[in-house]
């Protein structure tokens, strides 16, 4: 899941727009990017003096890393560039595998974002012809179209590689000898931007928003061709032009600051009691949604990561609070489960980003059964938002720190107040939420305690984290948290599975969070609590009432069954405490990005 932006105008600072429009999309990935540059003036780049700069028709400069500061050394005044920030998946973290890649001409550039599943099978059928320089699958499409331009125009050579190739790509080619960027997707998010003699390209349109805001959203299988005066869309199978009417998009540019924070996690964490409350006083998007199930014959809460565990939470909060059964799957899981989906369904897919590949790729699946789409997305306007028949705005605004926060407090909120709506009880539910918001932002307020706990976590290994009930899909959560920002080893599970054979990685000073709330599982999950001391754990309790087997106690008051939310902030801002000491950017962690569009 890369991220792709391009310029084709009127304007002569097209790197520049390029290099902004990129360093938004870097939530998508950083282990490198770069630009690629058509001079207005064909300059040799030595001069230009741009780092890592060819001779050729094209001027690329690439690093490894994250943007960051980074700033281009005196680049060519250009009115065509591209710009790609990378999420490897294909070869290392290298400067060569970092995109664009060139052809051996050094004329035909291309940004790629997805994968070429087939990738090895084309390279073989080029090889003899064509010098690789990278290790990418990305790099076989230049290649290709180099070749294919030996008989056809640029533009239908694109086409015709796009074609041969297999698996969910987004792909966007220049050439230094012909005024435009043609750009195809399959899978992979593509948006461009219609503007006053210039035209921009886009993975998704909140880049696009300082430019313009009539953009048109790329669908499966469609082309576009940027000049300087238009955008042309074409079926990419049939190659007909298409007539699309472009969207105006109702978002205002959100320039998302820290707000005085240290990181963006930090930051959205301290949002959370005013995005809860605000849940709390919402009716419609619940009364929908309540209607929707009460209509459909089977229920299914499909998501990835916390998402997921948001899913899981609600197969509980709709047990409990209206005695309903519904399903939960991971959605990458979902294609091997859905033999059952008929046009009685109604699919609840979550999603932060409304792009990741596992959940658009199930609930396509499910939508050619006959199922109903619903789902709850913090993105407006994404993939996901607009494939479904119901989609219901998260609410929880901007999330740029790649660890899923506020996002998933908002979408549990959404559960909850969901499950009390089904129950007929909106007014209850509404009092937990508000309970929960004030109960969140007074444990944000005694957040002390939670940093002086985590000196004692960064030098261990493992960390443990069990719980019943509700509780369950909480330590999943937390888990997730510290290991996806701290890199510790760290396991949440449901604490009746521990006997079973987890318990037999826990020694002396194993430090295990045991999630005790006053329901009917407190009981049970103290006495889970008394088998990892018996091995020498250290017990840190989150729970309503201190208990003498806990070595270190983090109040939560009890909120009934939204107690899950404050006990979930607990364990945010523990693993962000950990990660600070420890160095670690939380906002960015190795490895990973804000929006999975690879399957
Ligand atoms: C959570 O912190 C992770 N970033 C990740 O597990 C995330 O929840 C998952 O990739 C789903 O993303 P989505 O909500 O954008 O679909």
């Amino acid at each position: 899941m890369c991220g792709i932006f391009g310029y084709i105008g009127k304007r002569s600072d097209a790197t520049d727009i390029v290099f902004k429009g990129i360093k938004t999309l870097e939530y998508r990935g950083y282990d490198s990017w770069g630009v690629g540059i058509i001079p207005n003036a064909p300059t040799s780049s030595r001069k230009a003096g741009l780092r890592g700069a060819t001779t050729k028709g094209i001027v690329v400069e690439k690093q490894i890393g994250k943007i960051g500061d980074a700033k281009l050394h005196n680049p060519p005044a250009s009115s065509l560039a591209i710009a790609h920030t990378r999420w490897a998946t294909h070869g290392g973290i290298t400067q060569a595998n970092a995109h664009p890649h060139l052809d051996c001409t050094g004329n035909i550039a291309v940004i790629h974002n997805g994968i070429i599943e087939n990738y090895d099978t084309l390279k073989k059928q080029l090889s003899n012809k064509h010098t690789y320089v990278s290790e990418t699958d990305s790099e076989v499409a230049v290649h290709m179209i180099e070749e294919k331009m030996k008989a056809l125009p640029f533009s239908e050579a694109v086409r015709q590689t796009f074609l041969a190739c297999t698996g969910s790509n987004a792909l966007v080619a220049i050439n230094a000898h012909s005024d435009e960027i043609v750009a195809i997707r399959n899978g992979s998010p593509l948006v461009v931007g219609y503007g006053d003699n210039e035209q921009f390209i886009g993975s998704d349109a909140a880049g696009l928003l300082p430019y313009t805001k009539t953009v048109h959203f790329l669908e499966d299988n469609e082309m576009a061709i940027l000049t300087k005066e238009k955008i042309s869309i074409k079926d990419v199978q049939t190659n007909r032009e298409k007539c699309v009417v472009p969207k105006t998009l109702d978002q205002t540019m959100q320039t998302v600051s820290k707000n005085g924070f240290a990181t963006f996690m930090e930051k959205e964490l301290n949002e959370q009691p005013d995005i809860i409350h605000k849940i709390s006083l919402e009716r419609a998007h619940s009364e929908k949604l309540t209607e929707a199930i009460h209509k459909a014959r089977g229920t299914y809460l499909i998501g990835c990561g916390s998402a997921y565990y948001a899913c899981l939470a609600g197969t509980y909060l709709f047990s409990t609070i209206a005695k309903r059964h519904i399903n939960a799957t991971v959605a990458s899981e979902f294609t091997f489960q859905e033999d059952f989906i008929n046009e009685k369904s109604l699919v609840i897919a979550l999603s932060q980003s409304g792009e990741t590949m596992d959940i658009i790729d199930a609930v396509k699946r499910a939508k050619t059964k006959g199922a109903t789409i619903a789902s709850i997305v913090n993105v407006e306007g994404s993939t996901l938002w607009r494939i479904s028949d119901l989609p219901i705005p998260c609410g929880a605004g901007p999330e740029v720190s790649v660890a899923s926060t506020k996002d998933l407090i908002a979408k549990l909120s959404h559960l909850i107040a969901l499950s009390y709506g089904l129950a007929g009880m909106q007014n209850e539910g509404s009092i937990v939420l508000k309970k929960a918001a004030l109960e969140t932002r007074r444990v944000i307020f005694n957040k002390k305690r939670i940093v002086y706990l985590a000196t004692q976590f960064i030098k261990k290994e493992h960390i443990f984290i069990v719980g019943r009930g509700l509780s369950y899909p909480a330590t999943l959560e937390i888990a997730m948290k510290i290991k996806e920002i701290s890199y510790i080893h760290a396991e949440g599970m449901a604490a009746g599975e521990l006997k079973h054979g987890t318990l037999a990685l826990v020694e002396k000073e194993t430090p295990c969070i045991v999630l005790a709330p006053n329901d009917e599982t407190y009981g049970a999950n103290i006495a889970a609590a008394m088998e990892l001391r018996a091995r020498g754990a250290i017990i840190i309790g989150i729970s309503h009432t201190h208990n003498a087997v806990f070595d270190h106690y983090i109040e939560v008051a009890d909120c009934g069954p939204a107690s899950i939310i404050p006990t979930i902030v607990v364990g945010q801002f523990l693993a962000l405490a950990i990660a600070t000491k420890k160095g670690l950017d939380p906002d960015k962690p190795r490895n990973l990005a804000k929006s999975v569009t690879v399957k």
